[in-house]
């Protein structure tokens, strides 16, 4: 555990450390986080003032006027001293494919990657589309970007060419960089392909002007004169230096669009100075990294999410220790793919979601029960509330009841964690990640009235009320809709959208999102999305998307679509109807459950009671509660009975 010597309590008790810690950390946020800043992070330029705006007017900032470099913070720093230490641990999809990258080698590759952008004329203050599969330039891509002061814009492999021009319209990117195809689970990927077509959709005409395209598999694809350019040989015939831009705290270091409650993603921007702090903090303190780097991290999340920017590439780099990166699936060639690679590789901590847990504990112990998982220490888990079954499974089964298991609760716009356990001083208790962070400042709001609900034993929304260094600070293009989704709800107080509990001993237990975003395998998903995706299609008229309590996915996507006049329903028409739902977003959003109906239960003011769809999806009719003001509670007990005929 990190602690500092002058904060040390007059007590051996971890736990009263962390909370006199934390108490000091939030009694003056400033001060904490303006030592930090000195202490954890290389500078060219020391800042003027450690923190000004605030939540009430959206205007934010750290570390005002400080200059710095994150790739330098990542890389250049570590050279002295770990130059020849691993930086990236990658494993392919096959488990004999793998590269160790030294700290050396993967400056000299990020320098040449960020000369070959700079020689395409990509420039300071310009935004880099990232669809690419997860090898390890990947990650060395979104380094040379912060190098030469472009943000990146990264888009999950998974998504479809319809969201991936709906984000380069947005952000108006010209550059995109991916890689002729992916390779998961001895399935190819067709990346390039992907691309093109998003490319050559309307909202992507005269906007992008080059596509960069790295070589996975060497498959030959479709290459336009003047627009892609094959990368590798580029790269390679660069010099392999490339010095830093020197970068304004408060300068953009990425976007990364999620889900919200409307259909429309949101570029959510981070910031050189403040986030790159936090998820160097974060990152030590929540997986209590060994200060020499010595560790050997997984997180086997993917770039494209924000737990692979904070916990694959930024985190660990900052803190200069080795992270492992891998391209294939849990369950390839065999469910016990990951405890084979912890056996190899020697991993320490392991990072990953439940519902990657809770689909590997159905196969029972005997594949974890082959391997040597002896070297795991620390056992992290995100994305969703974690189900006390699996929690146990994970803690016994995987860590040997011998390991901590850190539940970090966080989101895309927070940067990185901000309430989890610490590993050794705060005690476990299985589904509750615990409590907050240093630095940072949770409430129990009252729905109805926004007043803090005081003590212990309260429910209600979770909110935060100072700013911190790693939290969002606008939605590109859209600061409006960053203030009424986060900041005017309650105002004076951020609030990121979860429902939450503070149980007797002050622990949070998040009860889940209180909007229409689902949580679907750890994926946030609009029920708006998904809404317009269904009633894109001609046979649909109107659609009500909800999530279901799902055995594996956590939430699982039920649609009630109700049909264009004259449309019958069928197998077909439903497999269609899930395909329109994949083609606008992805694999990965595909619905469960499509439910056509010919009218959907509605309150005389023409309102949808999501409310009774919920209980029906979820198979708990008999808990429908007050249907009476339905205009035509009839339509109960049919969508009942086509729910139980379809489970
Ligand atoms: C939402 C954020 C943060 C990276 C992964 C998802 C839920 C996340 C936990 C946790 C309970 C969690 C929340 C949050 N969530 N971690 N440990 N316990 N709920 O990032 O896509 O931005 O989604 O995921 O509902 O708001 P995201």
């Amino acid at each position: 555990m990190v602690l500092q010597d002058k904060y040390a309590p007059n007590t051996n008790s971890a736990f009263e450390h962390y909370q006199a810690e934390h108490r000091l950390s939030i009694a003056d946020t400033s001060a904490y986080w303006g030592e930090k800043a000195v202490t954890e992070l290389d500078w060219f330029q020391g800042f003027d003032s450690v923190q000004q705006g605030g939540f009430l007017h959206g205007d934010v900032a750290w570390f005002v006027n400080g200059k710095l470099n994150t790739c330098y913070n990542c890389l250049d720093r570590w050279i002295e001293g770990r130059g020849d230490q691993t930086a990236i641990l990658w494993e392919g999809d096959e488990p004999t494919d793998t590269k160790a990258i030294t700290y050396r080698e993967c400056l000299r590759k990020v320098c040449q990657i960020s000369n070959a952008l700079k020689a395409q004329g990509v420039k300071k203050g310009d935004c880099v589309t990232i669809y690419m599969p997860m090898m390890p330039e990947v990650s060395m891509v979104m380094l040379a970007c912060a190098r030469i002061g472009a943000y990146h814009s990264v888009i999950f492999a998974g998504f479809s060419a319809d969201a991936i021009a709906d984000r380069i319209e947005a952000s108006g990117s010209k550059w995109v960089v991916t890689a002729d195809e992916g390779l998961r689970g001895g399935k190819k990927l067709p990346l390039k392909a992907i691309c093109d077509q998003a490319m050559a959709k309307d909202a992507c005409r005269g906007v992008v002007e080059k596509c960069f395209v790295f070589a996975r598999t060497s498959k030959t694809v479709n290459m336009e004169t003047g627009r892609d350019v094959e990368f590798d040989s580029l790269v390679a015939a660069q010099r392999p230096y490339c010095p830093c831009e020197p970068m304004d705290s408060e300068d953009t270091l990425f976007i990364l669009y999620t889900s919200g409650s409307t259909g429309k993603p949101k570029g959510v921007l981070h910031t050189v100075g403040g986030y790159s702090l936090y998820a160097k903090v974060t990152m030590k303190n929540s997986f209590d990294l060994k200060e020499d780097g010595s560790d050997v991290y997984a997180c086997v999340a993917d770039a494209g999410w924000i737990t692979g920017h904070t916990y694959i590439v930024y985190g660990p780099l900052l803190n200069g220790t080795t992270t492992f990166m891998f391209e294939s699936t849990p369950m390839y060639p065999d469910h016990g793919r990951y405890w084979d690679m912890v056996e190899r590789h020697k991993i320490n901590i392991f990072y990953t979601a439940p519902t990657a847990i809770r689909s590997l504990m159905r196969f029972g112990d005997d594949a974890p029960n082959k391997y040597d998982l002896s070297s795991l220490r620390i056992l992290g888990t995100v994305g969703e509330p974690i189900n006390p079954e699996a929690w146990r499974w994970y803690y016994e089964v995987i860590g040997r009841s011998n390991c901590a298991v850190a539940d970090t609760y966080w989101q895309t716009e927070t940067g990185g964690h901000v309430i989890a356990n610490l590993p050794g001083a705060v005690p476990m208790k299985p589904g509750s990640c615990t409590l907050p962070c240093y630095g940072i400042d949770t409430v129990v709001l009252d729905p109805a009235t926004g007043k803090e609900l005081e003590g212990n034993c309260v429910e209600g929304v979770l909110a935060i009320k100072q700013p911190w260094p790693g939290m969002t600070r606008t939605c590109l293009g859209d600061h409006e809709r960053y203030l009424t989704v986060y900041m005017k709800p309650y105002p004076g107080y951020y609030f990121p959208g979860d429902g939450c509990r503070r149980d007797e001993d002050g622990y949070i237990w998040i009860t889940g999102r209180v909007d229409d975003v689902l949580n679907v395998s750890g994926h946030r998903i609009g029920t708006a999305e998904v809404e317009s995706a269904l009633v894109a299609h001609p046979a649909v008229s109107q659609a009500a998307v909800i999530g279901f309590p799902h055995e594996i996915k956590g939430e699982g996507i039920a649609c009630y679509c109700t049909l264009t006049v004259g449309v019958e329903e069928s197998d077909s028409l439903s497999k269609e109807l899930k395909t329109a739902v994949r083609t606008a977003i992805g694999p990965f959003a595909t619905p469960d459950l499509i439910i056509p109906t010919a009218s959907l239960p509605m309150t005389r003011s023409g309102k949808i009671m999501r409310r009774v769809l919920r209980k029906i999806a979820a198979g708990e009719s008999d808990q429908l509660g007050d249907v009476s003001t339905l205009a035509d509670p009839t339509v109960v007990q049919v969508l009942i009975d086509k729910v139980e005929a379809l489970q």
